[in-house]
């Protein structure tokens, strides 16, 4: 795997017959938010050539999988999504979508893709979209397999059409892509090619076109978004952003994930004490709590570093809610290390948590060491780890218990009358109805008391419509 390589556009024999044009496009996603917002833009794309989306498979002249490359298991999703695709359609006796591979498996294998799923027609890397209605367009005139694999670069935001279409409520907005810290287990430097930030000015001019268009939330996008620098003017880093995207009218709610820790400064942690409309959230992955670790991951820090950016975002913002990454079972790591990071996890006290048994990624340096931990030590770990991470995250929504705050609501829920929306603090809040009281609706952020608490969401109901602003803000958290 080679970092921006870059594979100009072939064309192969062997492809099936050509599609309809408007065609209709059934798009699924798999991994990060950042291949979430992708997938917005790429639909828009096609949407805006006059094709038309679906979300029925059997309807779908083309179908494009999103793909992620992070664990192994994520990039083998692919492969049986390609094989069940082909197969469905065999059965059903109709002949197969056209299929476009994009995102992250596309840019880290390449032809590879083509070689072990013949059935694919296009190859299309993260930096490509804006190309993707040409490559079809280009594979339906001639029928040869296409591939577009050029890093970096952030051409693709200029190029593709402006954001037009309704927002959701909690909308996703990318300011800056790639990564050039390079640790030592992960491909995101070679899906995503060098640290690259989007200017300034285009990105208020996105967010203020989201709010527009109706979203109420923004969560500012990045692989290392806190490493965010304006390109047009170097003394506007992450924290100016923050303040300039909070002081567009209309917007309620500014989130932002994932920051580094070695790009966590001053300014940034003081936005969580100054900006109102900055939500009570961070997610700030760790990895391990091992300074012996950390250090064989490259991750240019050492936990008690951690520790003290953590005190410190909790001191401008007390009921801050910490989110984190971990790995366990990285080459080397012993049963002293891991305890290490069961340690640092009950000093932190985490409201959410992600963590993953390490999977070795061809290419980077940390697959290639001859101390790999077996797998069977790996599960051992996580399933430890995720025992105690799922008390803390328990703990934390119990204290929420008995809260009255505001609720941004996004979608009905499961039964008749209710509604899912977010808590400041991410939570996943399952919204009943009160007689008496107006029922919610998408897009609204209303007072919700807050009830009975589970490990991935909590029960609430909606109070009445007006409520003592006082009584709203500040909604401390007693930290469990
Ligand atoms: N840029 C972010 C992480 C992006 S990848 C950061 O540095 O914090 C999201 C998460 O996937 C990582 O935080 C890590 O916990 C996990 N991850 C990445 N590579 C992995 C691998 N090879 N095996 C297991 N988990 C991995
Ligand atoms: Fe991957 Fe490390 Fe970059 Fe995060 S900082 S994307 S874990 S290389
Ligand atoms: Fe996966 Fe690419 Fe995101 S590898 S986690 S989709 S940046």
């Amino acid at each position: 795997m080679t970092r921006g390589a870059s594979v100009p556009l072939t064309a192969r024999a062997g492809a099936p017959a050509p599609g309809p044009s408007p065609a209709r496009f059934l798009l699924r996603t798999f991994g990060c938010q950042m291949n979430v917002y992708d997938s917005e833009r790429m639909s828009e794309a096609l949407e805006a050539q006059g094709d038309i989306p679906t979300d029925r498979e059997t309807e779908a002249d083309i179908v494009i999988l999103n793909t992620c490359h992070i664990r192994e298991k994520a990039a083998e999703k692919l492969y049986s999504e390609v094989g069940r695709i082909v197969a469905a359609a065999r059965a059903a006796g109709r002949p197969r979508p056209r299929i476009v591979v994009a995102g992250c498996v596309a840019q880290a294998e390449g032809e590879e893709v083509q070689a072990r799923a013949p059935a694919v027609d296009v190859v299309v890397g993260p930096q490509d979209y804006h190309r993707l209605p040409a490559l079809l367009a280009a594979h339906a005139a001639d029928g040869q397999r296409k591939i577009a694999l050029d890093l970096p670069g952030t051409a693709k935001f200029d190029r593709l059409p402006p954001r037009t279409r309704p927002a959701q409520a909690a909308a996703f907005l990318t300011i800056q892509e790639g990564c050039d810290k390079f640790c030592t287990f992960c491909v995101v430097p070679y899906t995503r090619g060098a640290e690259v930030s989007r200017p300034a000015a285009r990105i208020l001019a996105e967010a203020q076109a989201l709010v527009e268009a109706g979203a109420r939330e923004i969560t500012l996008l990045g692989q290392n978004v806190n490493a965010w620098r304006d390109p047009a003017d170097d003394s506007r880093d992450f924290a100016w952003l923050l303040a300039a995207v909070a002081a567009i009218p209309g917007l309620a709610r500014l989130r932002y994930t994932t920051s580094h820790p070695r790009d966590v400064t001053d300014g940034m942690i003081a936005a969580h004490a100054t900006l109102d409309k900055l939500m009570p959230y961070v997610h700030l992955p760790v990895q391990s709590g091992s300074d012996r670790v950390l250090a064989a991951m490259n991750r240019r820090h050492r936990a008690e570093d951690y520790l003290r950016i953590i005190d410190r975002l909790r001191a401008a913002r007390p009921d801050i809610a910490v989110s984190g990454d971990f790995i366990v079972g990285f080459p080397g790591e012993t049963e002293a290390d891991f305890e290490a990071t069961l340690a640092l996890v009950r000093e932190v006290r985490y409201a959410q948590a992600f963590s993953f048994a390490y999977s070795p990624r061809p290419g980077t340096p940390a697959a290639d060491r001859g101390d790999q931990v077996p797998a069977e030590v790996k599960s051992g770990r996580l399933q430890r780890l995720q025992a105690l991470l799922a008390e803390q995250q328990l703990a934390f929504n119990r204290a929420t218990s008995g809260r009255l705050c505001e609720v941004l609501v996004e979608r009905p829920g499961r039964r008749p009358g209710q509604w899912i929306g977010k808590s400041p603090w991410l939570q996943s809040v399952v919204i009943a109805p009160v007689a008496g009281v107006a029922p919610p609706a998408p897009g609204q952020i209303r007072s919700v008391r807050l009830g009975a608490a589970g490990p991935h969401s909590v029960a609430g109901e909606i109070a009445e419509a007006r409520v003592r602003p006082a009584e709203v803000q500040g909604c401390p958290v007693a930290t469990p």
